[in-house]
């Protein structure tokens, strides 16, 4: 049974669900649930924010059946932000109103809504400094670009070497937290963005930025001839052909938005022992990666960009923007208010 409540929980809360796949944002539906109740290890959250991934559209574009979602009706999203308000059984690290960041799981989601279950493995503290929507951008989005840079090389203490990276579509929610952390790790950054968000991206510490329109944008090559340790890709549609000139001898390019081809490329460069490498990498969410990142938020290392923020009740919208794909940063949907 669960621990006593410090705060009084309702018995339904509002929600954003879709019935079925295929419907974008008019899909998503307005609804008044049960609250979810905590089991084992798990921590009951009120929400304060969420942020969106492109991963949750893709869900219910039906991209990831027979995996996901795993039933319908479905709420989306994992990324999230609150404040503890009952734990369950087996729980020892946190107790109501501790104010936490957590990836909920993927299976269940449920971050569209007032009140969300989360398991104790992949939800952290959240200092003062941190704000909820700040927070609420990091799991996925700043997890991911991690975990990209460090299977190039990059080191986050002082020990590693000053690599060449490329980060493609270094203005959405993966890249700017990549371009912040390469810079952390004392990496030369070449970054590729739209026109309007080039000063952003030189702003961020990116030493050069190519505009993905031109024509030099389109052949990747770094302005001053540097040839690449890494690539960040986060984008789709550049073959491999297009990295290849550009690789230094043993360049590796992580591929997070792997299509088919790119998962037979891969398998290719494996068996033949190629020295240039095409990598498809998908996130392995873990806790000590996310008090890592909560903990650069809080001393002011990195920042989370935040392109817009909406309410619970204009959720289709948050959904909208993300689906358009021109975002600069994170979309926020906020619990309150
Ligand atoms: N493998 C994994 O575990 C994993 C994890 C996270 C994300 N992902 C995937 O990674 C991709 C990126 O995610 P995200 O959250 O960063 O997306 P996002 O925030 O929606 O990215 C939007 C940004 O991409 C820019 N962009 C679009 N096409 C571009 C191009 N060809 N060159 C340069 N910039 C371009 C846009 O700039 P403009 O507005 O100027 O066009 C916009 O600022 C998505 O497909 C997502 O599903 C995979």
């Amino acid at each position: 049974m669960a621990a006593a409540a410090a705060t009084k929980v309702p018995a339904t809360m509002r929600a954003v669900q879709y019935d079925a796949c295929g419907g974008g944002a008019e899909g998503l539906k307005h609804v008044e649930v049960p609250v979810p109740s905590v089991k084992k290890n798990e921590l009951l959250l009120k929400l304060e924010a969420a942020s969106i991934n492109p991963v949750d559209w893709k869900i219910q574009k039906g991209m990831l059946r027979p995996f996901l979602p795993r039933k319908l009706p479905f709420i989306p999203v994992t990324d999230v932000a609150g404040v503890v308000v009952d734990v369950g059984p087996g729980v020892n690290g946190f107790q109501a109103g501790d104010e936490v960041v957590a990836m909920l799981n993927s299976f269940y989601g449920g971050g569209l809504a007032e009140y969300a279950v989360a398991s104790e493995s992949l939800t952290v503290k959240r200092p003062p400094e941190v704000s909820a929507a700040e927070g609420a951008g990091l799991p996925i989005a700043a997890g991911t670009a991690l975990q990209a840079l460090r299977s190039i090389g990059a080191k986050f203490d002082g020990t590693g070497q000053p690599l060449n990276v490329l980060i493609t579509a270094a203005s959405g929610g993966v890249g700017l937290y990549a371009v912040q952390l390469a810079k952390l790790a004392g990496l030369h950054v070449t970054a590729t963005c739209g026109a309007r968000n080039v000063e952003l991206l030189k702003s961020l510490g990116a030493n050069e930025v190519l505009d993905y329109r031109t024509p030099e944008g389109a052949s990747l090559q770094s302005p001053s001839g540097k040839k690449y340790d890494g690539v960040v890709h986060c984008t789709v549609g550049i073959s491999w052909s297009t990295f290849e000139p550009v690789l230094a001898p043993t360049g590796r390019v992580i591929d997070i938005t792997p299509n088919f081809a790119a998962i037979l490329k891969s398998g290719l460069h494996k068996v033949t022992f190629a020295k240039k490498r095409l990598v498809p990498l998908l996130l392995s969410p873990n806790k000590a990666d996310l008090e890592f990142l909560v903990e650069l938020l809080k001393d002011r290392k990195m920042k989370t960009l935040i392109d817009s923020r909406f309410p619970l009740s204009e959720a289709s919208k948050a959904w909208q923007k993300s689906i358009e794909g021109h975002a600069t940063g994170k979309i926020i949907v906020e619990m309150e208010g």
